[in-house]
């Protein structure tokens, strides 16, 4: 639909490539975005729809027209040999699938394509020039054919070779790559910069950028740099058939090329790669923002050409943004269930990672002062996993001056008795917090109950926040032994309580009688004891009454169980007023399934990786289980894997320890042998089966 554009369109363009031009000057040059990567995505997807239904509008300074903003007039400049190009990106599975119907279009092959998968690292992008062997330039992009020299300052970074191994190099040699910070050293620089008043950085890809800009290289080299080649510029002595080789090449000749790029993969590898590395993206060590897929024939690359602004060849599949930037409405303060006073961030809505979040922990007023967060401040958040989103970082440039500073009250929100500073535990190691020591403050009566109720613990479905809130302030709930209590008669004297619903929480209540000893006692809310140190609890003693027999020290022996978790849990038990609502607890005909107590570490000396959804646990309950146990999880399969346990949706892994014959078992052969038990092989063998 190429129609000449009306006013209202043409205006939305030069406000679109405005702003895009001030965020490309804020992202590129100073290293201080105002809006994150995939609002940025956005505004750029606006404007390339736009000039492609009005080619009308198209001009060549549109910021679609190029890539990266001038170099800063401080460095010196370099042009590349060759124009460093950017990726067109992608968002879903169907625009891969697009991008290798293309590809085979193009080439106008029926066979499968293959390609080479990488991450797509979240770092910086540079050009290294290597004559007769030796480092002599290293540039950033800039605008893709002129970059700035930075050369002293990549030469600190220590893997990056400043001499290639004797015999294996060309005359010169261009190489491509990215440079990049640890997520541990980049949490380590803003600590330090914290410390002395220096604003942080949002993201370790910022904080490269920025330790990559000092003029004097003496700062960069303090800074915890890294760096993974993927491709070369220039590099006429390397004439390789395919990508793979090239990386292989040059990984013969010392550079780093990142130990997880899978090569020649089919359509289908390639969607089953992301999947795997969108999976343990939260566990690397560095930030990734995506996958690069690559066509992995050089002849093909070169049949299929470039663009202006991308190759044919390659795409980025873009993972779901883990940040974004909104505002500050209110900051509100909420009462923990150990009465610990936390301020929450109430946010204008912003959709992340497939989510919209409208909350953030400012996890307690230090917090807040360092970051200097006011009330109405616009501010990046991070959503990261099943973590509670946290506000990173204040964008002070969008300051208006009518924020509003915060403070902590003076007394409890929920029940005003004063709050009191003390320590989060006794070391002092963890910092202080405002705490409620009422022991009948409602707020932490309803946090006690939502925990008790919880999914994880007595998992009665249908007493959720809200019902909590109901129960306690109508004074029904004083303890969570007054849930056994619960009437339907009861419950229909709340507001909208209808028959239907209070039939089935009490059926909840009932099915929930019998429950795990771990989660009996995770279920408690003692401080301290998560589900794995109940776990370690109940299969070190396996009963109740047992763990209650404890002393502090034959506690504290145990290996998990520290000196703090040794006495809050004897704490709890000694403590009159808990004894009695356990009592009352367990009046009620609970049955704790206790197990028994296993004597010695059934998993000892087996190493286990995890792979796909688990019907029941969670990665990381699956994880503590076999840990607790005695036994070893890895997230890579090999000879010495003992045991591979798949889920639904299993990725290579899978594939791996079907091809080096390592044991595959699901969730139920798992905990048989956490058991103590043998999977029966039938089971294992029909779950092979069952996936091929
Ligand atoms: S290949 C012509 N491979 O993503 C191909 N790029 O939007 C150019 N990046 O500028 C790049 N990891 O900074 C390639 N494995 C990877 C990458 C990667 C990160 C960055 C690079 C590039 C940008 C493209």
């Amino acid at each position: 639909m190429n129609t000449p554009a009306n006013s209202t369109v043409r205006n939305r363009v030069e406000t679109l490539r405005q702003s895009l031009h001030h965020h490309n000057t804020l992202y590129h040059v100073q290293d201080n975005p105002e809006i994150s990567d995939a609002e940025y995505d956005l505004l750029m997807q606006e404007l390339v729809s736009l000039e492609k239904a009005h080619p009308d509008l198209q001009s060549p300074d549109s910021p679609t027209a190029r890539v990266g903003a001038p170099p800063l007039f401080v460095f010196e400049t370099t042009s590349h040999s060759l124009p460093m190009l950017s990726l067109d990106n992608a968002f879903a599975v169907q625009d891969i699938i697009e991008f290798d119907s293309r590809v085979k279009k193009a080439l106008q092959i029926q066979d499968a394509v293959l390609y080479t998968a990488e991450p797509k690292l979240d770092g910086v992008a540079v050009e290294l020039v290597y004559e007769d062997g030796k480092l002599i330039v290293a540039s950033t992009r800039g605008d893709g054919m002129t970059g700035e020299v930075i050369t002293a300052n990549v030469k600190t970074i220590r893997s990056v070779p400043l001499q290639l191994q004797a015999g294996a190099f060309e005359r010169r040699l261009e190489v491509r790559g990215e440079i990049i910070m640890d997520r541990k050293g980049f949490e380590k620089l803003n600590r330090s910069r914290e410390d002395k008043n220096l604003p942080v950085f949002a993201n370790p890809r910022n904080a490269a950028a920025g330790s990559l800009r000092q003029l004097d290289s003496m700062i960069t080299a303090t800074r915890p740099l890294d760096i993974f080649i993927y491709g070369t510029g220039l590099a006429p002595g390397l004439n390789n058939d395919s990508h793979w080789d090239i990386l292989n090449r040059l990984k013969s000749m010392g550079f780093k090329v990142n130990p997880l790029i899978r090569p020649r993969l089919t359509l289908d590898q390639v969607l089953e790669c992301y999947r795997e590395l969108e999976e343990s993206r939260s566990g690397l060590p560095y930030d990734i923002d995506g996958v690069v897929i690559k066509v992995d024939s050089l002849r093909y690359q070169g049949m299929l050409g470039e663009k202006s602004r991308s190759p044919r060849w390659a795409i980025a599949w873009k993972f779901q943004a883990i940040q974004g930037t909104t505002r500050i409405q209110a900051i509100e303060v909420q009462v923990g269930r150990t009465g610990v006073l936390t301020p929450v961030a109430h946010l204008e809505p912003v959709r992340i990672g497939g989510v919209w979040v409208s909350r953030a922990t400012l996890h307690n007023e230090e917090e807040i002062q360092r970051k200097d967060i006011r009330i109405g401040d616009t501010v990046f958040v991070e959503r990261a996993g099943d973590v509670i989103p946290k506000v990173v970082k204040v964008v002070t440039e969008k300051r208006s001056g009518n924020e509003t500073a915060f403070q902590m009250p003076a007394t409890c929100p929920a029940c005003g008795s004063q709050a009191i500073r003390s320590s989060l535990d006794k070391s002092d190691r963890l910092e202080s917090a405002l705490r409620c020591f009422n022991a009948r403050c409602p707020a932490q009566l309803k946090e006690n109950i939502i925990h008790f109720a919880s999914k994880r613990a007595f998992d009665m479905d249908g007493l959720g926040e809200k019902l909590a809130g109901q129960l306690v302030d109508a004074g029904l709930l004083t303890s969570y032994a007054d849930i056994f209590q619960l009437t339907i008669e009861k419950l229909l004297k709340l507001n909208r309580m209808g028959q239907k619903s209070a039939e089935n929480l009490i059926s909840a209540i009932n099915r929930s009688k019998k429950i795990q000893l771990s989660r009996f006692l995770y279920s408690l809310g003692i401080r301290h004891v998560g589900e794995n140190i109940a776990d370690i609890l109940a299969r070190k003693w396996g009963s109740l009454n047992a763990v209650m027999q404890q002393t502090p020290e034959s506690m504290a022996e145990v290996e998990g169980i520290g000196k703090t978790i040794a006495e809050s849990v004897h704490g709890f038990f000694s403590d009159p007023t808990n004894r009695e609502v356990l009592d009352r607890i367990l009046e009620n005909g609970i049955e704790i399934l206790s197990g028994t107590p296993v004597a010695g570490k059934t998993l000892e000396g087996k190493s286990f990786v995890l792979t796909g959804t688990l019907p029941n646990l969670t990665r990381s309950q699956a994880k503590a289980l076999i840990e607790a146990s005695g036994g070893k999880v890895g997230s890579a399969v090999s000879r010495n894997t003992s045991y591979l346990v798949a889920g639904e949706a299993a990725g290579s892994k899978l594939e791996t320890a079907r091809k080096i014959g390592v044991e595959i078992i699901d969730e139920t052969a798992l905990m048989q042998l956490l058991e103590g038990k043998l999977p029966a092989p039938s089971s294992s063998r029909l779950f092979q089966q069952c996936l091929i």
